[in-house]
């Protein structure tokens, strides 16, 4: 099978020198990435940038903004069977981006804001589509509420929810993973790379069940 996976943070340019962005590591997406291709199957990773080397033999793709995620993500999801959407996309990108550095003032400034586009989200609505769609949800309250919402709002197939207060910048994590048919699955705290080999084989698993499922 052919996985598309995004991870890492994204940057929104204020200026030539200033961004928007968060403190994702990529550490789950790469942990995902290296477990698929240890699985035997084919790896896309659009990846914004983190301090993490691409593993070997991926096909492998930098970008930094929200926008570029979106059209990489456009572009390559066709010709996957699974497209895992780990990265933590910023949700707003100035209005206006300046070409020359903002000067310091004595008085304080406001950043205009618009929302990002939502990559997972316009997956999500694509008719018919081949591939098994996942998404994150890396939240601080009522988990099991707010990604069990972003599942039904962004019609995926599954969501793996986390804790952002665990997931964040460390090497491990504890998931609620919730499938569309209403199934739910818990993995104690455990390593990212122990977590991404049982990610990859529940994702494997779930794409072949859907497609038996089509042929029917
Ligand atoms: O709505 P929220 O950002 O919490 O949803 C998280 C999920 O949506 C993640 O899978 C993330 O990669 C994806 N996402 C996206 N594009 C955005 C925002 C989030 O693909 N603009």
């Amino acid at each position: 099978m052919t996985f598309l996976i995004t991870a890492g943070p994204t940057r929104e340019p204020i200026d030539p020198v200033r961004y928007i962005s968060n403190r994702s590591s990529g550490k789950m997406g790469y942990a995902i990435a290296e477990a698929a291709l240890d699985a035997g199957h084919d790896v896309i990773l659009i990846s914004g940038s983190v301090n993490l080397a691409p593993p070997r033999d991926t096909k492998f793709i930098s970008i930094s903004t929200s926008d570029e995620m979106f059209e990489a993500v456009q572009r390559h999801a066709d010709e996957s069977d699974v497209c895992v959407l780990c990265a933590a996309v910023a949700d707003y990108r100035p209005a206006h981006v300046s070409p020359v550095k903002i000067k310091k003032r004595a008085d304080g400034i406001s950043l205009e804001l618009l929302p990002t586009r939502d990559i997972l989200q316009s997956l999500g609505r694509r008719q018919n589509r081949k591939f098994l769609l996942v998404g994150f949800a890396a939240e601080t309250d009522h988990l099991e509420a707010n990604a069990t919402k972003k599942l039904r709002e962004k019609n995926c197939d599954i969501i793996v929810a986390n804790d952002a207060r665990i997931g964040m910048e460390t090497d491990e994590n504890e998931l609620l993973i919730l499938f569309c048919d209403g199934e739910t699955k818990r993995i104690s705290r455990a390593p990212k790379t122990f977590l991404a080999r049982e990610l990859v084989k529940i994702f494997q698993n779930s794409q072949q069940k859907r497609l038996t499922k089509k042929m029917w």
